[in-house]
């Protein structure tokens, strides 16, 4: 497995991969690599035979008073678990070669970005579709691995592929959980052994939406009451949202009847933020 720190080293090995007739595979990432990006570079190299892994802490997508400097960074582990799940190179900017000097493009996909995390960190989905399109355009690969636990994300990448015809096709990868249930993220290493036990009333909220759906209820303040009932019992977690919304244009529905919907939710415990979701 190669690791290259720039654009034309990145594109040299693309090329030779596709010289060679292999499909070329994607997995963007911040590092701090989990057992969820692992499953994402698995997934990609049952697609294709070439798989590029982008390990990039990306400034932009962070507000002024979020994680940006203490964001973990596990190199060394990074590449490990990269070379053992299958990944044929890891491409490793810094972000002073990456955003030229004096960089003024954003990609701002409108709508889509707007509610849900969108509403409390502004800016981060401008950072995340701005980056994303620069590494779509540095690596070129076929297609690209997203995580179903970052919903938002997922729609917002999908609404600018669409929109600016990225010729990359989007596969999105299930959600890998803890013991507890408990959506796997980089950010669970904040937390203690005690929070991560009360985070478990996160999928817990979700699977009484889920079971209420299942009865037939389609209201979406019933569903969304259902969950708030169990995030109410774990006082530790401190809800920023719980919404029911359309998987396309991640805009809240009033009922579910007859659309694609999701049931998402953000939380604060302690100093940490986390994000979780389920189809309903
Ligand atoms: O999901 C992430 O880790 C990041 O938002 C991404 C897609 C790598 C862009 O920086």
């Amino acid at each position: 497995m190669e690791v290259v720190h720039t654009i034309p080293e990145l594109r040299a090995a693309v090329a030779r991969a596709r010289q060679a007739g292999q499909a070329v595979g994607f997995v963007p990432t911040m590092g701090c690599l989990h057992e969820g990006h692992l499953s994402l570079i698995r997934r990609a190299k049952q697609e294709a035979a070439f798989v590029v892994v982008s390990i990039f802490v990306n400034p932009t997508q962070f507000g002024a008073n979020e994680d940006f400097s203490k964001y973990p960074r596990t190199f060394e582990d990074d590449r490990r678990g990269c070379e053992a799940a299958g990944a044929s190179l890891i491409f490793a900017p810094s972000a002073a070669d990456f955003y030229p000097a004096g960089a003024s493009t954003w990609v701002d996909v409108e709508g889509v970005s707007a509610k849900l995390c969108g509403e409390f960190r502004p800016g981060h989905f401008r950072g995340v579709a701005t980056v994303v399109a620069m590494l779509f355009n540095a690596a070129q690969a076929d297609l690209a691995v997203f995580g179903r636990k970052d919903l938002q994300q997922l729609a917002v990448i999908r609404r600018m592929v669409r929109d600016l015809h990225f010729p990359v096709r989007i596969v999105a990868h299930d959600t890998v959980r803890e013991p507890n249930g408990v959506a796997m993220s980089s950010r669970n290493r904040y937390l203690s052994a005690e929070q991560l036990a009360q985070a478990a009333a996160i999928p817990a909220a979700l699977a009484a939406a889920q079971a209420l759906a299942k009865t037939g209820v389609n209201d979406a303040v019933r569903l969304r009451d259902a969950a708030l009932a169990v995030l109410g019992s774990q006082p530790a977690l401190k809800p920023q949202y719980c919404e029911i919304v359309d998987l396309e244009t991640m805009a809240p529905v009033t009922s579910t009847a007859g659309l694609r919907c999701a049931i998402a939710i953000a939380c604060h415990l302690g100093t940490t933020r986390l994000i979780d979701n389920a189809d309903l």
